[in-house]
Formats: structure tokens, sequence, C-alpha cells
């Protein structure tokens, strides 16, 4: 099952987060984001009320629309990787994303991985940004020809240390 967090998750997510990259990096990174208020919105898979999965995405500031979304981190625990977790997360939070008026998405992520989403480096191109210009900056448009033009996009201070 796929949900919305609440604040009494927060412990498992940290959990989870931590395991996945088997570092404490990325769950500071969500703490941070949290208590910055620049948390968009998070899911969680849950299976037999335990969470074995997490998604975040945080807002950008982008010179030419009201909201672009960025899709990080996305961790599934160890022992269920593999299993379509994963991508189950990336599509239920790219249908968010919509519904929460965001108009493109931007990850810096595997660029093995997010292209069967929908994104792509080519995509990004025309974003200017501290990621950009590595095959690991990838957008996805929401909406036809969100990234046609030139954009500029601020990460939230968080991703910056
Ligand atoms: C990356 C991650 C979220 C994917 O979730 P998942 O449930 O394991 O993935 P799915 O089952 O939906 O998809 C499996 C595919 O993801 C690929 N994949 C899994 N982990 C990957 C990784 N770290 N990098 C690139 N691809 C990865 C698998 O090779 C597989 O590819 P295939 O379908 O071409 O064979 C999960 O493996 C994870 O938490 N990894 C550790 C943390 C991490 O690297 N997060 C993402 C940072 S961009």
């Amino acid at each position: 099952m796929i949900r919305y967090a609440k604040p009494a998750d927060h412990a498992a997510i940290t959990e989870v987060v931590a395991a996945a990259f088997g570092q404490p990096d990325e769950a500071r990174l969500v703490d941070r984001l949290r208590a910055d208020g620049d948390v968009l919105f998070e899911l969680v898979a849950e299976e037999a009320e335990r969470i074995v999965g997490h998604i975040l995405f945080s807002r950008l500031w982008a010179d030419r629309y009201e909201l672009i979304a960025a899709l990080a981190p996305v961790a599934v625990e160890p022992g269920r990787q593999n299993d379509g977790l994963g991508s189950a997360l990336v599509r239920a939070g790219l249908e968010s994303a919509r519904e929460f008026g965001a108009h493109g998405v931007i990850v810096l992520g595997h660029p093995a991985y997010y292209p069967r989403f929908g994104f792509s480096a080519e995509t990004a191109r025309t974003v200017k940004a501290p990621y950009a210009g590595s095959p690991a900056f990838m957008a996805l448009a929401l909406e036809p020809g969100v990234f046609d033009a030139p954009m500029t996009v601020a990460y939230p201070d968080a991703f910056g240390g």
C-alpha cells in the first residue's frame, strides 16, 4: 500500500532511508528538508503495517513556473528491493506531484533507472541549476513544453550541505 507519510512515520522512515543507502546522509537530508519547510509531500510503501519504502518531493524555486518539484530521495528497504516497490513509489509520486500542481519534476539520480518513468537528461538540458550538465540530472515535464525554454532553478538549502 502506498500512502502519504504522517509525522508518526518519521522514525521508521529514517531507518528505511539509512538502511537503503547504507549511510545516514540521505536520512539527514529528509530531516533537514522537513525542518526547513521545503517538503512538498512524502509517500511511504507499507506492508503488514511496516514501512518498507519512502519517497520525498521537495519544491524548487524556478524563474518561469510556480512549482517545479525535485524528487529525492527514494529508498526501499534492502530486503525488499528489485520487487517493483521503488517503481510504484516513483509512479505514485509523479501522480501526486501533478495533483499538487507541479509543472515538472527534476531528479538527480541513476541514468539507468529514471528514464523508465519518462525522465531524460535531454529534457533537462535547458535547466540552469547547480547539478545541471551531468547525465544524472534529468527532468520530466508534467505539461507539454515546460522545459522547452531556458529555466533557472534553485534548490532548497538542505541540498547544499
Ligand atoms: C533505487 C531503489 C529505490 C529502486 O527501488 P526498487 O524497488 O529496488 O526498484 P524496482 O524493483 O522498482 O526496479 C528494479 C530496477 O531498478 C534497478 N535498480 C535498483 N537499484 C538501483 C540503483 N541503486 N541504481 C540503479 N538502478 C537500480 C534494478 O537494476 C532494476 O532494473 P531493471 O528493471 O532494469 O532490471 C532501491 O533499490 C533503493 O532503495 N536503492 C538504494 C538507495 C538508492 O540508491 N536510491 C536511489 C537514488 S537515485
